[in-house]
């Protein structure tokens, strides 16, 4: 079993990777939860039939007692509604506050679950098990747990952390190739920001990457934690994070109806932003190139037709991440270092409309 350790002052928690570690999930549950914790496990309708009973079965041996609540798969989900829904739920089985959450699912499940366990009994234990690639390799670590308003997406939330993480990376195997893509964007991501060595793996390895996915989630995984350690609370280092996502939420916000999806959006933004920094000196020029191609080699396309620049800006501008008239961007220096840049917002989207376009 490969572990990273999260040393977050005052909660520090490991994330363990292996696969067919979701079989073990009651030994590791035992050890970090509170003597006789009950669970309540948060999933949603289509990782329940996949994996409730290999979790519930492995809990039920080491003793733990669980209830098992099944949210609507999607983004919907990730609202008071169904945060309402928890804690009725938990309270009408009597949670106490030494009973914990298991949130078994993708990062939907992961922030809404999340969220419900920093606010019951205003914050009880609780143990992430993503199921998709993109919460094994970004949303599970860090703490940030949240909901979607009418306003905006994760404009309520909380940082809190899990007593640990447990990734099994079997649980990819039955991933749809649309979600496996939008995981590897941000795979991608990590290699373009922190490790050049990660992607030239990912670039060279397209053919064979399941046999290496463990590794990659481990790295990406340690990538994370590192960057979350310098910056939990989001102030500044942690904005190389978001390398590509100004752009890629406001595509996902203004075109995800029509089917753009967010690995897509995001890896358009980094492509992108990879332009943008060579065009302003600052990017190793065939930068952008290389992101590109590694990007076409798991199924994510550079290019969208954006039928109205307006649009875009007017997502950006709404982006929580924004403010006043100028904007913090992510720039690379090469693949493997990324540095935050602050530009004035309204040249950025002028140029950004024409490298787009
Ligand atoms: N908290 C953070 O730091 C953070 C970071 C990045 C993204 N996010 C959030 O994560 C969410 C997106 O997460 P996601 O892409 O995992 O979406 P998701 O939770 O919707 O999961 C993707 C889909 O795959 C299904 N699924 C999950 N695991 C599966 C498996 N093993 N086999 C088959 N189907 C499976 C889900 O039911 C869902 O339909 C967004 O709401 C985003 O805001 C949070």
């Amino acid at each position: 079993m490969a572990l990273v350790h999260v040393p977050i002052k005052d909660n520090e928690y490991d994330i363990l990777v292996e696969r067919g570690s979701l079989g073990n999930i009651g030994e590791i549950a035992k050890s970090v939860l509170k003597k006789g914790a009950r669970v309540l496990i948060v999933t949603d309708e289509n990782v329940e039939p996949l994996y409730g009973d290999a979790v519930r079965n492995s809990l039920s041996a080491a003793g733990i007692n669980s209830i098992t609540m099944i949210l609507k798969p999607g983004e919907s989900s990730k609202s008071y509604k169904t945060l309402e829904s928890i804690y009725s739920f938990a309270f009408t089985n009597k949670l106490t506050r030494a009973d914990a959450i298991v949130a078994l699912g993708g990062g939907i499940v992961g922030d809404v679950a999340g969220f419900a366990a920093a606010t019951i009994f205003r914050g009880i234990d609780y143990i992430g098990v993503p199921t998709s690639l993109l919460a094994q390799v970004d949303s599970s670590v860090g703490g940030k747990v949240a909901i979607n308003t009418e306003f905006g997406k994760n404009l309520v939330g909380a940082f809190y952390q899990p007593k640990c993480v447990l990734i099994d990376p079997n649980t990819i195997k039955t991933l749809t190739p649309e979600y496996f893509s939008d995981g590897m964007a941000e795979v991608i991501k990590y290699g373009c920001i922190k490790s050049e060595t990660l992607f030239d793996t990912l670039n060279n390895n397209s053919e064979h990457l399941e046999g290496l996915l463990e590794e990659i989630i481990v790295q990406c995984c340690s990538i994370k934690a590192d960057v979350v350690l310098i910056d939990e609370r989001d102030t500044g280092e942690r904005m190389v994070l978001n390398f590509g996502h100004t752009v890629g939420h406001a595509l996902e916000k203004a075109y995800g109806s029509k089917g753009l999806s967010h690995g897509v959006g995001v890896h358009i933004g980094m492509c992108v932003m990879a332009k943008y920094g060579e065009k302003l000196g600052i990017t190793e020029n065939g930068t952008a190139k290389q992101i590109i191609e590694c990007g076409h080699k798991y199924g994510l396309s550079d290019k969208y037709e954006i039928e109205d620049m307006q649009v875009l800006a007017d997502a950006m501008n709404l982006d929580k991440k924004s403010d006043s008239e100028e904007i913090n961007i992510v720039l690379l220096e090469k693949i493997g270092k990324a540095i935050i840049k602050k530009v004035n917002k309204r040249d950025f989207i002028k140029d950004l409309s024409e490298l787009l376009n």
